[in-house]
Order: structure tokens, then sequence, then C-alpha cells
């Protein structure tokens, strides 16, 4: 190890120590995890929470942390559908395909009547396509393998963030130019929890975590 290493690794136990230190006096955790009755896989929980009482160089380190831990190959999915092609060069706009159903929390996927209307008779003797027209004619959905999800004690809601301002690229990268989905956006504890302190949006605990 150089000198720099040695520094550094010194420095990320030193804080790894204070924050746990800090950890048995914050009862949040324990509460919210009894409230929520969840199967809380402790360290996991603890090493997200562990950023919010560090100070700013060590957040950095954290965070760069987790984004190598977060970082996931793209899903195979039933169909070779592309961003890159279908957002990229034709420029079809996201909303033409997850339409955000009111109550505005998913902004959900495509039927496939919004894919016939081009593939009716684009590509329809390709083998992908053939299977795609085949689906629709059953009344079948495709069954997408999904890229991002929230656990179901997380509040969240596409509509209020895009009526802030929010832009889709800042949570999912840059779709329009990927062929596959992958989990590039974080959406990770510490993700909300780093836009949300830069736009001075709330950080309380309760305000993601305890709803109705
Ligand atoms: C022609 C229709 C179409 C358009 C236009 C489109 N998408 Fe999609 N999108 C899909 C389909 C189909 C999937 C599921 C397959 C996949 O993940 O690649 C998907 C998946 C996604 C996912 C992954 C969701 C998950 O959790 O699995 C995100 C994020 C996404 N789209 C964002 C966007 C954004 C941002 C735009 C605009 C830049 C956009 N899409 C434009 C059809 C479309
Ligand atoms: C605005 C028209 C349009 C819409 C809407 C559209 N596509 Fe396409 N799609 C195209 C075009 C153009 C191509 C390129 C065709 C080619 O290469 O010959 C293409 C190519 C594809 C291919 C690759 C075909 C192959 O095997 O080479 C797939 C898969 C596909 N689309 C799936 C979808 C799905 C799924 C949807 C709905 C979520 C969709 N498309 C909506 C125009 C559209
Ligand atoms: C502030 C962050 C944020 C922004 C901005 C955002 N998303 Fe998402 N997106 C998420 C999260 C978090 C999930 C997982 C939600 C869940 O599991 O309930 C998600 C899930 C999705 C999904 C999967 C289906 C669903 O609705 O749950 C699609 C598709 C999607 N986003 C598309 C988009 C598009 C298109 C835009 C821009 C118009 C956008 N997102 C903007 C954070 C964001
Ligand atoms: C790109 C910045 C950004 C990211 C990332 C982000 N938020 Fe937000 N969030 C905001 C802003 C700005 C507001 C304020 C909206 C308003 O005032 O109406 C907000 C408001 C909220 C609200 C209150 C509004 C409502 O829908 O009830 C909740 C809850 C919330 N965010 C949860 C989350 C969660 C969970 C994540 C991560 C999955 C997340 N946010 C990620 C910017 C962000
Ligand atoms: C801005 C939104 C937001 C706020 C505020 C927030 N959380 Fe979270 N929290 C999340 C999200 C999103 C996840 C799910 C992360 C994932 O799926 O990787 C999560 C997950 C968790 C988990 C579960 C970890 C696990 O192992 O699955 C715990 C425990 C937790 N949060 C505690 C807290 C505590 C304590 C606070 C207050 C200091 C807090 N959260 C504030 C968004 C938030």
């Amino acid at each position: 190890m150089t000198e720099m290493e040695t520094l550094r690794a010194e420095e990320l136990q030193d804080a790894q120590s204070k924050a746990v230190g800090l950890f048995r006096e914050i009862e949040d955790v324990a509460i919210l995890r009894r409230k929520l009755g969840l199967p809380l896989r402790d360290i996991v929980g603890r090493a997200l929470c562990l950023p919010f009482y560090l100070p700013a160089k060590r957040w950095a380190i954290t965070l760069v942390f987790a984004a190598l831990v977060s970082a996931q190959p793209a899903p195979e999915q039933p169909l070779p559908y592309s961003h890159k092609l279908h957002a990229g060069s034709l420029q079809l706009k996201c909303k033409l395909c997850h339409v955000n159903a009111d109550p505005g929390d998913v902004m959900g996927f495509p039927s496939l009547a919004t894919c016939m209307t081009c593939h009716s008779s684009i590509a329809a003797k390709k083998p992908s396509i053939q299977k795609l027209a085949a689906a629709a004619r059953s009344g079948q959905e495709i069954a997408w393998v999904r890229v991002y999800r929230t656990p179901p004690f997380v509040w969240f809601s596409h509509r209020s963030h895009l009526e802030a301002g929010s832009k889709c690229e800042n949570c999912h990268g840059p779709v329009a130019e990927r062929e596959k989905m992958n989990r590039e956006g974080d959406i990770s504890m510490v993700g909300c929890m780093t836009c949300h302190q830069s736009k001075k949006v709330s950080t309380d605990c309760s305000f993601c975590h305890e709803r109705p």
C-alpha cells in the first residue's frame, strides 16, 4: 500500500468506527424496523444510513463505494427492444410509451397497441416483431424484466418529482443512448438523499418511509 492508500484506509476505518459509535445512540433504524416489521438486513441498512452521520469528505468515499456496489449488468429482456433506436435515432418521446397514468406514482410500460402502430408494418417479417405481433393478437403483455424497483416500504411518486423539475436522466441515466437498460441510475437511499440534500428537500426518515 502507498502512503496515500494507508491514509485513506485509516480515514475510512476511523470514520466507520465513529459512525458505528454514533449509531448506537440513534434509535431511528430500530424504531423504523419495528414499525415496518422489516426483515432488516442489518448491515446493509446501517451501511445505507452511515453517510448521513459523516462529514463531506467521507461522504464522497462512501458514495464511490456505493456506486461500485450498485452497478449491475442489464437483464436479458424477452425482446431485443432498444431505447437507443426508438428514443435516440427515432426520437420518440418518453411519454409516448411511459404514460404516467393517474395517480402518477408509476410511469408504467407501453401497451402492445402502441408498438403495433408501427410494427404492424415496420420490420413485420423479423422474428422478434412476429413474436410481438403474436402477443398483441392474443391480448398478452410482454413480461419485461424490471430494472428499477424500490421496496414496498418506500414512498415514491414519479409525478411529484417531474412536476418539481426532475428529469428522467437524473435518476435513470442517458436512456436514449442505451441499447439495453441496466440500473445505472442511483435509486438507493443514498441516491435519494443526495438530491434531497442538494435541493433542500426534507431528509426526515418519515418523509420517505412512513406513509398511509
Ligand atoms: C417506443 C416505446 C418507448 C419509448 C419511446 C421509451 N421507452 Fe422506456 N421502455 C420501453 C420498454 C418496452 C421498456 C421495457 C424493456 C426495457 O427495459 O428495455 C422500457 C423500459 C424503460 C425503463 C426501465 C424500467 C424498469 O424498471 O424496468 C426506463 C427507466 C425507461 N424505459 C425510461 C425511458 C425514458 C427516459 C425514455 C425517453 C428518453 C423512454 N424510456 C422511452 C419502451 C419505451
Ligand atoms: C414510431 C414507430 C415505432 C414504434 C411506436 C415502435 N417501434 Fe420498434 N422499431 C421501429 C423501427 C423504424 C425499427 C427499425 C426497423 C428495422 O431495422 O428494419 C424498430 C425496430 C424494433 C425492433 C428490432 C427488430 C429486429 O429484430 O431487428 C424491436 C424488437 C422493436 N422495434 C420493438 C418495439 C416495441 C416492443 C415497441 C413498443 C414498446 C416498439 N418497437 C415501438 C419503429 C417503431
Ligand atoms: C427522482 C427520480 C426519478 C425520476 C426523475 C424518474 N424516475 Fe423513473 N423510477 C424511479 C424509481 C425510484 C423507480 C422505481 C419505482 C418503484 O419501484 O415504485 C422508477 C421506475 C421507473 C419505471 C418502471 C415502471 C414504474 O413506473 O415503476 C419506468 C418505466 C420509469 N421509471 C421511467 C421514467 C421516465 C420515462 C422518467 C421521465 C419522464 C422517469 N422515470 C423519471 C425514479 C425516477
Ligand atoms: C434529482 C433529485 C431527486 C431525487 C434523485 C429524488 N428526489 Fe424526491 N424530491 C425531489 C424534489 C425537488 C422534491 C420536492 C417536490 C415538491 O416540492 O413537490 C422531492 C420530493 C419528494 C417526496 C415528497 C413528494 C411526494 O411525492 O409526496 C418524496 C416522498 C420523495 N421526494 C421521495 C424520494 C425517494 C424515495 C427518492 C429515491 C428513490 C427520491 N425522492 C429521489 C428531488 C429528488
Ligand atoms: C429521500 C428518501 C429517503 C429518506 C429521507 C430516508 N430513506 Fe431509508 N430508504 C430509502 C430508499 C429508496 C430505500 C431502499 C433502498 C434500496 O432499495 O436499496 C431505503 C431503505 C431503508 C432501509 C432498509 C435497508 C435494507 O436493508 O433494506 C432502512 C433501515 C432505512 N431506509 C432507514 C432510514 C432512516 C433511519 C432514515 C432517516 C435517517 C431514512 N431511511 C430516510 C429512501 C429514504
